[in-house]
């Protein structure tokens, strides 16, 4: 007999799919969107209470209902019910560094190949934005393991990713510890980076990715793709290093006025790629580039120390330290 595909998939605690007709439950979230298209998160609770300007709801209202339902506040206001997608999630959950956002995301699972049953480490767990779409991309059969060094980072990504999922997903570790140190031993077939120095990995990188296997890095500056390039090629065990970004320009749509948005998010980050490949003495290809001889005269550091005199703090740090 064949399936109803509108019905809730068989899950085993994770979130409800949104786009079902499974009618909204206890204790699932919500994105309630007003006339002026706000957007609110909420936690469904029997007998409690949403406030907003425009007037109360009460979740009993909500809870039985299906997605996409409008609901009258106390004030006559309308808002409509949705399960939130991830993309919803990631944007009003909360942040302890600044998070990759969907566009990033998509193309770190599309570049870094990253499948259905892959083992993926990343590094750091930051806020848990890019570990969401990892756990997607893997789904059940496949394991994600977060690495994150600092502790308060580490505990609001492990809160994002359970109250996203309802519970803390069986697939996923997040370890508090330092991905240079924290990999040796640890073997997977994807290695995603998003911290200040990821060319200090390459080294351990090396030895968790089996030939063939793909590290994919998220840096915000030119500087850090030029040094994680360098590094990358002179380990003489990488090869296919690649660097793009990606521009997502939304457009407004309204009848006849049909035009880019005013506004767009040019640029969050650089991508770069790069393929495992075994060393020249145990067969693998002759070194494509050698380190880069810059004659010592490319300075890494000259531009935090600008903006240090500057009196601004380090880029890297001040994106790991913002709260949206
Ligand atoms: C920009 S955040 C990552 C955001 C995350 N990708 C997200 O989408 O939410 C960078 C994180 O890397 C962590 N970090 C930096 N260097 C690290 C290292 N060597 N080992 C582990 N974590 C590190 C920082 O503490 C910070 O939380």
């Amino acid at each position: 007999m064949d399936t109803d595909p509108h019905a809730a998939p068989e899950h085993a605690g994770g979130p409800v799919l949104p786009g079902t007709d499974a009618p909204l439950a206890p204790g699932e979230l919500v994105l309630l969107l007003d006339r002026k298209g706000r957007r609110y998160l909420v936690e469904l609770e029997p007998g409690a209470q949403w406030h907003s300007h425009g007037g109360l709801v009460e979740h009993d209202a909500i809870i039985g209902s299906s997605e996409g339902t409008a609901i009258r506040t106390s004030k006559a206001m309308e808002v409509l019910a949705l399960r939130p997608t991830r993309e919803d999630y990631v944007l009003k959950m909360r942040r302890g560094a600044q998070v990759v956002y969907a566009k990033d995301q998509a193309m770190i699972v599309a570049l870094a190949d990253v499948r259905p049953g892959a083992t993926v480490i990343e590094a750091g767990a930051g806020s848990g934005a890019l570990t969401l779409a990892l756990l997607a991309a893997v789904g059940p059969t496949g394991r994600v393991v977060s690495f994150e060094r600092r502790e308060d980072h580490a505990r609001i990504a492990r809160r994002n990713v359970e109250r996203f999922h309802g519970q803390l997903p069986d697939n996923w570790d997040l370890e508090v510890d330092d991905v240079v140190t924290g990999l040796a031993g640890r073997r997977a077939h994807r290695v995603v980076l998003d911290l200040l120095e990821p060319w200090s990995a390459v080294a351990a990188v090396t030895e968790v990715l089996p030939p063939g296997g793909i590290v994919c890095a998220y840096t915000p500056g030119v500087p850090q793709v030029m040094r994680l390039t360098d590094e990358l090629w002179a380990s003489g065990r990488f090869t296919e290093v690649r660097t793009s970004e990606t521009l997502v320009r939304p457009w407004d749509v309204d009848g006849l006025a049909v035009r880019p948005a005013h506004r767009m998010v040019a640029h969050t980050a650089f991508l770069t790629t790069a393929r495992r490949v075994p060393a020249r003495e145990e067969g693998g290809p002759a070194r494509r580039r050698r380190k880069a001889d810059t004659g010592g005269t490319v300075d890494w550091a000259a531009g935090d120390r600008a903006r240090d005199a500057a009196g601004a703090p380090p880029a890297g740090e001040a994106r790991e330290g913002s709260r949206g």
